[in-house]
């Protein structure tokens, strides 16, 4: 399954690109593209990549506070 069409990214790649990018200084979608090798194109899988990147964060933040 691809996350994002334009640039043939799949859900496991850009997984893997958000739990790098999450764990970073500055977590934001630009960083997800950028840890990908890809540039946004069309922006619709903006959305998404955001609401994984928000999961990613709302979990180490939850496992910090444990
Ligand atoms: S689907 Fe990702 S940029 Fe178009």
């Amino acid at each position: 399954m691809y996350v994002c069409n334009c640039n043939g990214v799949r859900m496991r790649d850009m997984a893997a690109a958000v739990g790098s990018v999450a764990q970073s200084g500055a977590p934001d979608v630009d960083a997800v593209y950028e840890a990908c090798g890809v540039t946004p194109k069309c922006g619709r899988c903006k959305v998404d990549i955001a609401r994984m990147l928000d999961d990613a964060l709302s979990t180490s933040c939850a496992i910090a506070a444990e």
